[in-house]
């Protein structure tokens, strides 16, 4: 979806932050249009072939910075989280704190899956609004469960955050059970 006219809509000229990115292809697609682009996960071994994709394949390295952050999402609510965050560069020296830039969009595909981890990943969807003031937020899943599918529109509610749906002439040609949603605060 990002690689089409709704990445360049949605992105363009935008400091972009991923979550939950795995080896990065959301945040890869988005460098296309990105100014800046963190792709962010929790495992050290992610971080690793994180940042050494970034160092093999920012295609777009003219135009769009790419950094590596450890995110996990069940740690968000220790002190300090936020501004403790590294920004990894691609040859793999620490670039600045997280908490020096600011975020213009954040993006997440394939992040809805678990549910323990719906509570964590809303905390962390906090967290991003709460230092960048009205932070659009964008995730995209195929359902895997419905019962997961309905807890994240439940947490999104109980964390008072707005959220609609769109792209379906897109999502739904991948398949049925495809969803992007537009999260603001
Ligand atoms: C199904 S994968 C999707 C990866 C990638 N976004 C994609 O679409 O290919 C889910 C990702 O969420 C990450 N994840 C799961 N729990 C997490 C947590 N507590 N904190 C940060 N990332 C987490 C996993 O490490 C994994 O990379």
């Amino acid at each position: 979806m990002l690689s089409g006219t709704i990445g360049h809509d949605l992105l363009a000229n935008k400091r972009v932050l991923e979550v939950g990115s795995g080896p990065g292809l959301g945040g890869f697609v988005a460098s296309k249009w990105a100014k800046s682009v963190v792709l962010t996960d929790y495992q050290d071994l992610v971080l690793d072939l994180m940042e050494s994709n970034i160092n093999k394949y920012n295609h777009h390295v003219a135009t769009c910075e790419m950094f590596a952050a450890k995110v996990d999402w069940n740690d968000v609510q220790k002190d300090n989280y936020y501004t403790n965050i590294e920004l990894i560069a691609e040859d793999g020296t620490v670039a600045g704190k997280l908490s020096d830039q600011q975020l213009d969009v954040v993006i997440g595909t394939d992040v809805v899956y678990w549910p323990t981890q719906v509570e964590p990943l809303m905390n962390t969807l906090d967290m991003f609004v709460a230092q960048n003031t009205g932070l659009p937020i964008y995730i995209c899943y195929i359902e895997r469960h419905v019962n997961t599918h309905n807890l994240l529109k439940q947490s999104l509610t109980d964390h008072n955050f707005t959220f609609s749906e769109f792209g379906q002439e897109i999502t739904k040609t991948i398949n049925a059970d495809s969803y992007m949603y537009k999260i603001t605060k």
